[in-house]
């Protein structure tokens, strides 16, 4: 099994990138490939049994079940084959094909599908080999929703070692970490999850995810949760950064913009691995509402949400596009300014309506994206809450800027060509993260 990144896209140019049935292709190389036209094909091995056509498993960009006229790719030689029998002459029969459709417990079983096919052991690895996984270990702090769902969507992702969730309560992350696991089959992964209760039994990380601290209630802001946060998230970018010296701190708990000032000063580690999670989340909560409105699909949507991650969030119109157009010329202007104010507070229209905790799915799944982008040394711009030096006339300070992520944390802050008034109001957002910060460090020394 093969796992396809963002570079076999890449060297694939126009053209199409065969990958075989079992093999892996990162949400970052699909998305790439989508953009550059590339097409994808899954190549087929000696026919198997035939499937029914409603079930028929149409890979991506082969011949489809309407007998379209892309060719069928050349077959290829499974990767992994098992033998018939286990005597070495019998020369091993091709894998068969992914089954047709999800198994679920007591749906009607596919007569190609033979009951033994659902639960064949994966083929073994040669012996020694390495899990071929770029990533060792990831470590995620805090089992809450926001910790669950990020651990989740790194495990499945395929590309790390080990995901190890951490929590201070009793058999929480164990209980999750084993729930995760019993669904490796079903999504096809082999990432390890682990719970533990201490970072010190997760061990050393590539990336540690800061998800722990108090979630805000309604009638609360962010920065309502300032002083009982910082604490803890202190305590947990100290210690980790203590565990693993050359570890990136991704961290998502809010305050965001001044909990990530305060993970960078208590763990001691350089800027460019200490990193805050918010841009993505609000950039992908705009591209939904404005995909909404424009009636258009939400990956035609692009848009960096900089700034704060709060009121003083920032999209410059100016980098917004919905499919070719700018966004202005798309949708009316006094739309465009609601579906701002819309993503500015999607937050807390969250906490309203759920009355208890805060949103989850798209910070956790936010989180791993930027996880993945630095473990695949990803090429794209992305929101992320980095410590300018200058850039966008910002001399010193956390704020959301565009990024290039790498195996190492921040690659460069990119520069792009915002309007006056966006630049100015950037500049007002890291001014506002400034005071905030400094107030905070006026009542809590780096715990
Ligand atoms: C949000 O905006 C929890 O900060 C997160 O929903």
């Amino acid at each position: 099994m093969t796992v396809f990144g963002v570079d076999a896209v890449e060297s694939a140019g126009t053209g199409e990138l065969v990958v075989g049935a079992k093999d892996i292709i990162t949400p970052l190389a699909r998305e790439l490939a989508r953009e550059r036209g590339v097409r994808i094909v899954v190549a087929t091995a000696r026919p198997a049994a035939p499937l029914a056509s409603a079930n028929q498993a149409t890979p991506v960009g082969s011949a489809t079940s309407n007998g379209s006229t892309h060719p069928s790719p050349a077959p290829v030689t499974p990767v992994f084959t098992r033998s018939s029998s286990n005597d070495a002459h019998t020369p091993p029969a091709p894998l068969r094909p992914p089954a047709p459709a999800l198994y679920r417990r007591g749906a009607p079983l596919h007569p190609s599908v033979a009951p033994a096919a659902l639960h064949q052991p994966r083929p073994r690895r040669p012996e020694g080999a390495g899990t071929g996984k770029s990533v060792k270990r990831v470590v995620v702090v805090g089992a809450g929703h926001v910790g669950m769902i990020t651990a989740m969507k790194l495990a499945e992702a395929n590309i790390i070692e080990e995901v190890v969730l951490v929590d201070i309560a009793e058999g929480l992350a164990a209980g999750i970490a084993l729930d995760l696991t019993h669904s490796t089959a079903l999504l096809g992964f082999d990432t390890k999850v682990r719970g533990v209760t201490s970072l010190a039994e997760a061990g050393s990380a590539d990336y540690v995810v800061i998800t722990a601290g108090r979630a805000r209630q309604p009638g609360m802001s962010r920065t309502d949760l300032v002083e009982v946060n910082a604490a803890i998230v202190g305590g947990i970018a100290r210690e980790a950064a203590a565990i693993s010296p050359q570890t990136v701190l991704l961290v998502v708990t809010n305050p965001l913009d001044e909990m990530t000032h305060h993970a960078w000063r208590a763990s001691g580690l350089p800027a460019e691995r200490v990193i805050g999670m918010a841009g993505v989340l609000d950039s992908s909560r705009f591209q939904a509402l404005t995909g909404l409105a424009a009636d258009s699909s939400p990956s035609a949507v692009s848009a960096l949400a900089l700034g704060s991650h709060g009121d003083e969030m920032v999209i410059p119109l100016s980098q917004a596009r919905v499919g070719g157009t700018t966004i202005t010329a798309a949708l009316p202007e006094a739309k465009v300014t609601a579906l701002v104010d819309r993503a500015r507070n999607s937050g807390a229209e969250i906490v309203g309506l759920l009355k208890s905790g805060s949103a989850f799915f798209a910070p956790g799944a936010s989180a791993a994206r930027m996880v993945l982008a630095m473990a695949t040394n990803s090429d794209e711009i992305i929101a992320a809450t980095v410590r300018a030096h200058g850039q966008y006339g910002i001399a010193d300070g956390y704020v959301g800027l565009p990024a290039r992520l790498g195996r190492t944390g921040l690659r460069e802050i990119v520069e792009l060509p915002l309007a006056a008034d966006e630049l100015a109001a950037v500049r007002t957002a890291a001014a506002r993260i400034a005071e905030r910060v400094a107030d905070l460090e006026r009542t809590s020394a780096p715990s």
